[in-house]
């Protein structure tokens, strides 16, 4: 879109249902403040019912949108209604970033990206371990897994609660990734290098197991996609037992990135006023 000066101005969005508590637009509000660009980047909230029109809209160019990211619950729809998913998206059955050429929807999943970027930041050397536990099985442990495996981590443990579900996931993602139940989880500790929680376990006043983190190499790296609150009762354990752990707010920063990009042309780079600019608005709304 063009305005009165003649030089091109890229709106984005983030789209989900309900979108108001999202923090994406803090986020490239404050990459489009720091890099000088015009455009905008808003919070769109699109029912369920709607948002089969709302992808017609892009591809008709009447939303103004460049682009956008996608949240719960549309990932799913807005993966099956894009034109041109990319590999990462289509294994994943779901897709988070959008951007439009040519009157078609490309769509990618940058959630894996973004916990691979975490690590590479806060624990470089992350992805030379030879297992990995992954706890839970839901939505958001999927682009986790891929990650994980697409590093080249050998063996590849999804404890959870309903074990059917770690199943799909173990079909779904090949050799590397194996199922099991939560009775498992002390064997299949014992020797891993990496620990990620993906379950909101802890987060909703129900009790967390007790969690022996000592059966993993001493070397080992405890992390969690949760970050709110940055603290997770299982990083607490795991620190109280002298393990490094990892919080999920820089995978929040980092799968961001690719999409700015996308849509606004520049690079942009996750510094630590805006990892503080996040927690102060977690504590505003504590
Ligand atoms: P998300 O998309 O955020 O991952 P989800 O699909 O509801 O959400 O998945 C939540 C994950 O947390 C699941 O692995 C769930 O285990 P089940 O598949 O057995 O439901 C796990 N989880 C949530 N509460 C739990 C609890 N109290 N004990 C063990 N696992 C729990």
């Amino acid at each position: 879109m063009r305005d009165s000066r003649e030089t091109f101005v890229n709106h984005a969005f983030v789209t989900g249902y309900p979108i108001k508590h999202s923090r994406s637009p803090l986020i490239h509000g404050y990459w489009l403040k720091q890099l000088g660009l015009p455009g905008s980047y808003k919070a769109h909230a699109v029912s369920p019912e709607g948002f089969p029109d709302f992808i017609a809209s892009l591809k008709n160019g009447q939303s103004g949108f460049t682009g956008g990211n996608v949240t719960i619950p549309h990932k799913e729809l807005a993966f099956a209604l894009s034109d041109r998913p990319d590999a990462l998206s289509t294994e994943l059955g779901a897709s988070n970033t959008l951007w439009i050429e040519d009157g078609l929807v490309h769509a990618t999943n940058t959630d894996g990206h973004g916990f691979s970027a975490n690590l590479d930041e806060r624990a470089p050397g992350w992805d030379q371990c030879q297992t990995a536990v992954i706890l839970g099985a839901g939505g958001a442990s999927r682009a986790v897994i891929q990650a994980v495996r697409d590093r080249g981590v050998k063996t590849i443990h999804v404890v959870n609660r309903t074990v059917d579900r770690a199943r799909e996931l173990a079909d779904r993602f090949g050799p590397a990734v194996h199922a099991q139940p939560m009775a498992a989880l002390a064997e299949v500790m014992t020797g891993a290098g990496l620990f990620i929680n993906t379950t909101s376990l802890g987060m909703d006043g129900t009790e967390v197991p007790q969690i022996d983190f000592t059966v993993m190499a001493s070397s080992s790296i405890v992390t969690d996609i949760v970050y709110v609150p940055l603290k997770t009762p299982i990083l607490a354990q795991a620190e109280a037992q002298g393990f490094a752990t990892v919080d999920g707010l820089g995978m929040l920063l980092h799968q961001a990135a690719p999409g700015f990009e996308k849509w606004f042309g520049k690079r942009p780079t996750i510094d630590e006023t805006l990892r503080q600019i996040i927690i102060d608005d977690m504590a505003s709304h504590a």
